[in-house]
């Protein structure tokens, strides 16, 4: 799989995901608002890959601040990088790691050096999503009977992450072991990510896959006797509230109706331990246009009023486990997540 990012002498190549599976094409981002944008139009996209590119943002943004009043504009730097894209956690996350690190650094460091240290810091979270990615394969694998066929929402791929993925990271895992019968990939309007990123990144590496809209996951699930669904996340409160691409819950609720198990597969980065539950995460509401549209093409009266919320809020009652590094959470959630957390460095 391409790499989803690629950080060269201070420039962030970003893959431009808008434009696949038709072109590959990397976007050079010389400046942190350049990422900023890249976020905004979902150039590049998934939480944890939007996590690490606003992670070397704020490299770059150091860089632009430097001088007088440093600590004060790069603060403005990262709440800028974060009004990005409220709902996934990642992005705050890694914007406030890198923050500290220029905050708690003593007087004496010279500038080079730190900015030794916050690239160093982008890195580490970098290679810390693939290594967690990998992990969370391992568990979730587990999970899966043989011949599995198991239905994804959105894309959780290698693509959404810095490289493997998580929920289809689980996917991968499980196919090495021999255990995939079949992948069933939403569509995932409005945007398409499953369409064009997930089915995309399977067919290349001969996951079997078939693509279904989202309208048909419900009727699916029955006629093809699905075993279960694996999905990423956007925002995890502690009571397991999960925040997912728009449909996740639709999707959560055909499971439940069938009786089939309905899992989370995310990384700890993306837990947001200051929300208590659904009513503390922020819902993404995009442009209008973008439901109005199938590609460049309008396909309603223009002046239709619209409401297209990014994301949505799967119950904790809705979700059989959350695959994680640390292992499989189970329900009751507040305490699965409260073991997890202590085992955090
Ligand atoms: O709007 P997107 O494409 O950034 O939404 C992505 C998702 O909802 C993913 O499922 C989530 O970020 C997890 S990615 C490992």
């Amino acid at each position: 799989m391409y790499a989803t990012m690629i950080w060269e002498k201070g420039e962030l190549a970003v893959l431009d995901q808008t434009k696949l599976p038709e072109k590959t094409v990397y976007i050079t981002c010389d400046t942190s608002r350049r990422v900023k944008e890249a976020i905004q139009k979902l150039e590049v996209r998934g939480a944890p890959a939007i996590g690490a590119a606003a992670a070397f943002a704020m490299v770059m943004g150091a860089e632009e601040v430097a001088g007088s009043n440093f600590l004060e504009k790069l603060a403005k730097v990262r709440d800028d990088l974060i009004s990005a894209r409220p709902t996934a956690v990642n992005l705050a996350w890694a914007c406030h790691k890198l923050y500290n690190i220029a905050a708690t650094a003593e007087p004496s460091l010279t500038f080079d050096i730190l900015i030794k240290r916050m690239e160093d810091a982008a890195y580490k979270i970098y290679n810390d999503d693939i290594r967690t990615n990998k992990k969370m394969g391992e568990y979730g694998a587990e999970l899966l009977p043989h011949n599995a066929k198991v239905i994804t929402h959105c894309n959780a791929g290698a693509l959404a992450t810095c490289g493997w993925g998580t929920a289809l990271g689980v996917i991968r895992s499980a196919h090495k072991q021999g255990k995939i019968s079949m992948v069933y990939a939403d569509e995932t309007r409005p945007l398409l990510q499953g369409a064009r990123l997930t089915v995309y990144e399977l067919l290349k590496e001969k996951i079997p896959v078939t693509l279904i809209t989202d309208s048909m996951a419900a009727w699916t699930i029955r006629q093809k006797g699905i075993d279960c669904a694996v999905v990423g996340a956007d925002r995890i409160a502690l009571n397991g509230d999960t925040a997912n691409k728009i449909g996740t819950y639709g999707l959560a609720l055909a499971c439940r109706a069938q009786g089939i198990p309905f899992y989370i597969a995310a990384p700890s980065s993306t837990f947001d331990f200051t929300a208590q539950s659904a009513k503390d995460i922020p819902i993404e509401l995009r442009d209008g246009e973008e439901i109005k549209r199938i590609g460049e093409k309008l396909i309603t009266p223009a002046e239709v009023q619209t409401y297209n919320p990014s994301f949505d809020i799967t119950p904790a009652e809705l979700i059989a486990g959350i695959i994680t590094e640390f292992g499989v959470l189970k329900p009751p959630f507040g305490e699965s997540i409260a073991q997890m957390r202590a085992k955090m460095p």
